[in-house]
């Protein structure tokens, strides 16, 4: 089966980014990126694109009114396709069984609902989202139950490694792309119809292929060994900090052995992102449910250490201003989960700010790409009521704006301009002493040190 025409249900972080680079690389396919969010889809239609991520203006105005569409017709948009990509949103449970824990399937199982509706002929639809093993069976059978125009489907699970900040590399050189689909002559076709979509710009043996249930599970594994890893070096660098060890040079050290490897050990204020929490929440809810409750705990640990290193930066705050922060001014530099992303969900920024603002602390924050609307919407989902958020919270328009007359200033993003920060500058601007918290280990310690700082840096010892 040839595909002249894609679509994808889901406008967010991986749909807009991944359709982009389909259309970009594969000119004579038609793709359609549908989502009911209005807002959203204005903004892709614009110049103002609603993800910021480095090189993505470009391969959307190469490829936009040409063979790339963003729609908010989303039946139109399935009917048209040959191949539906399902790429919407699959949070954690709040509510009922499960809540906390397991995925929220209701987008999945609604857009499928609606594609069994609407589709007529052949289609294959494909899990772009990523979900608990097994759910391509409950996708299977609301389809077979609720098809009105005797349509078939294959169901393949294709699941989505893009890092936020990296999205255009990844997506263009891709270290693989897994496909998982039924082993029968039919789940093979769908197999072979989507790896020729991909092999237009990827290499043949990057492309594995699997069955559906070990594709489904691979991505929620993946993303539990990248989190376990921060979590392990974040553990250490609280002994190093104890101990007068340097994190980073144990990193070094361990990062040498090539069955350890130098990535994704870098010691931070914890890890966010609206992936690695939830997936790892799905995890331990599998566990749980096929009744493995040590793999369940030993999973766990992973997310209890990471809420650990948060509180722990929070406390070292507290503790250093002489016990006290109420009324203090704390400038904040960096509110993005990580750097080149305007996302901040699960940034480990929320829970610092939100527990500084709870001991009634001033702070000043500053971000190169988060809006003042967005923060303001992350700390009052985070419990601040409107008086604190308008008394106690201000946004500055640069990292000297917030330093100035702070009590102290703390890094929670690794934005390269902050590495270049015009230390005696911020010195000068600050009240004495002059405190540092840089829980990303960016800034030169023996230059603020130099300068008067007394600076605590994240897994390094006095
Ligand atoms: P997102 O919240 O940015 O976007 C999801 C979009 O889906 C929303 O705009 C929503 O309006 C839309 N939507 C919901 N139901 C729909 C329907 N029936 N039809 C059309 N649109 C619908 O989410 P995201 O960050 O793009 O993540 C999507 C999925 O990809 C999740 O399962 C996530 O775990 C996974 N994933 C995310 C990343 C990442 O870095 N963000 C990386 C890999 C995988
Ligand atoms: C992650 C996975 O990397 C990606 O493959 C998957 O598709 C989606 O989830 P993402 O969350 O976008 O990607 O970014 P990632 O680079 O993994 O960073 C996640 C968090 O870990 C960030 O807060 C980052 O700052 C932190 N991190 C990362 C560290 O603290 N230390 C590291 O060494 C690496």
């Amino acid at each position: 089966m040839k595909i002249t025409s894609i679509c994808c249900l889901g406008a967010g972080y991986v749909g807009g980014p991944t359709m982009a680079m389909i259309a970009a690389k594969c000119p004579d396919i038609r793709v359609t990126v549908a989502d009911m969010n209005e807002k959203r889809i204005a903004a892709w239609n614009s110049d103002d694109l609603p993800v910021y991520e480095p090189g993505l203006d470009d391969i959307v105005t190469t490829a936009r009114g040409r063979n790339l569409h963003f729609t908010t017709d989303i039946k139109a948009a399935i009917a048209g396709a040959d191949l539906i990509f399902v790429s919407v949103g699959t949070p954690t449970k709040s509510y009922g069984i499960g809540a906390g824990r397991a995925a929220d399937l209701r987008y999945i199982e609604s857009a499928a609902r609606l594609i069994a509706e609407v589709s007529e002929g052949h289609k294959i639809i494909v899990e772009k989202s990523t979900i608990p093993v097994k759910t391509a069976s409950a996708i299977q059978t609301i389809l077979a139950a609720n098809s009105t125009k005797d349509a078939t489907f294959q169901v393949l699970s294709n699941p989505e490694f893009l890092a936020e900040g990296t999205a255009i590399a990844d997506l263009e050189n891709p270290d693989r792309i897994l496909i998982g689909g039924e082993q029968t002559p039919e789940g093979l076709a769908a197999i072979q119809a989507l790896a020729s979509v991909y092999q237009r710009w990827v290499p043949r043996e990057k492309i594995i292929t699997t069955n559906l249930w070990s594709s489904e599970l691979s991505k929620l594994v993946a993303n539990a060994f990248l989190a376990q890893r921060i979590s392990s070096i974040n553990s250490i660098s609280a002994l190093c900090e104890a101990t007068g060890a340097d994190v980073d040079e144990v990193a070094r050290a361990i990062g040498t052995d090539s069955r350890i490897g130098p990535k994704f050990i870098k010691s931070s204020v914890g890890f966010g992102g609206s992936c690695f929490q939830k997936d790892i929440l799905n995890l331990v809810y599998l566990c749980q449910s096929f009744g493995l409750p040590d793999a369940a705990e030993y999973w766990r640990q992973v997310i209890h250490l990471n809420d650990w290193q948060k509180s722990r930066f929070v406390e070292k705050i507290v503790r250093t201003l002489f016990n006290t922060v109420n009324g203090k001014r704390i400038a904040i530099l960096g509110f993005a989960f990580k750097k080149d992303t305007n996302d901040t969900r699960e940034s480990a920024a929320i829970h610092i700010c939100r527990d500084l603002l709870r001991e009634r602390a001033h702070i000043a924050i500053y971000d190169p790409q988060v809006d003042a609307a967005q923060i303001h919407q992350d700390l009052t989902e985070a419990g601040i009521d409107p008086e604190l958020l308008a008394t106690n919270v201000e946004l500055c328009d640069s990292p000297y704006a917030a330093a100035e007359n702070s009590h102290a200033l703390a890094t929670l993003t690794e934005w390269d301009e902050f590495r270049h920060l015009d230390l005696p500058r911020l010195y000068d601007l600050m009240l004495k002493p002059a405190f540092v918290f840089d829980g990303r280990a960016i800034l030169p310690t023996t230059a603020l040190k130099a300068l008067g700082f007394d600076a605590f840096i994240i897994g390094k010892g006095a």
